[in-house]
């Protein structure tokens, strides 16, 4: 598996897999095939991707250890650069085809509607996890430097399963999901903060 793993085939059919929901999106845009509110429709599905993709990325370190399959961690730099292009769909949504670029209604949304914030909250720290991400960052920042400023992911994560929770009005079930799965996927790195022999295996 690891041998499949380390292939460079496997890494493009990864990288296409993770675009099929963007060009289903754009194909449905230009087939006029979205429903009757297109605009609703977009910004779930990229909502929906970028939380995905979020726990998805987060998965990947105890997947690798549990599964005995090293080779998992070549897909996490891509699948977090995934999450942080559903986001900016997701974001451009909402300022372009929701409000229009409508600067003073954006910044009150933000500041007056809790879900937006915990939304933008969440974005916003992805920004420098994608900026980062590049191998010249990583040793220009230094691997200690550079870990501890990546675990922001798991603050935007929360953000996320926050925001997703605040946004619906009745069925909470897929948020409470979400946050289930990121409760796991955080217990599993707290008892490995723990136990120091666990700890010497690598990241987490
Ligand atoms: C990492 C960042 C974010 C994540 C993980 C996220 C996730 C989600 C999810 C899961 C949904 C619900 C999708 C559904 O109902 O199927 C959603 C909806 C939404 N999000 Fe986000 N979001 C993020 C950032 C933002 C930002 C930055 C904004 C705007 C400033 C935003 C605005 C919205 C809006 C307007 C909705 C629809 C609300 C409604 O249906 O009334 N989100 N988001």
């Amino acid at each position: 598996m690891n041998k499949i793993l380390a292939s460079g085939w496997t890494k493009a059919v990864v990288f296409l897999m993770c675009l099929v929901p963007a060009l289903l999106l754009g194909s449905g845009w230009y087939k006029e095939a979205l429903g009757p509110n297109p605009v609703e429709n977009i910004t779930h599905t990229t909502g929906d991707w970028t939380i995905r993709f979020l726990l998805i990325t987060l998965s990947v370190t105890p997947l690798r250890k549990l599964l005995h399959l090293p080779m998992l961690i070549r897909f996490r730099r891509m699948l977090g650069l995934f999450a942080f292009f559903y986001g900016c769909l997701h974001l451009t949504t909402y300022l372009w085809l929701d409000q229009f670029f409508d600067w003073a209604g954006i910044w009150k949304d933000i500041y007056k509607r809790p879900y937006i914030t915990a939304g933008f909250t969440a974005w916003i720290l992805l920004v420098p996890l994608a900026l980062t991400s590049t191998s010249w960052a990583i040793r220009k920042l230094g691997g200690k430097r550079w870990q501890l400023l990546h675990r922001l992911i798991y603050f935007s994560a929360l953000a996320g399963v926050i925001h997703y929770y605040w946004l619906v009005k009745s069925d909470i079930r897929l948020p409470l999901m979400y946050g289930a799965i990121l409760l796991v996927l955080m217990l599993y790195r707290a008892i490995i903060w723990f136990r120091p022999k666990a700890r010497a295996g690598g990241s987490f």
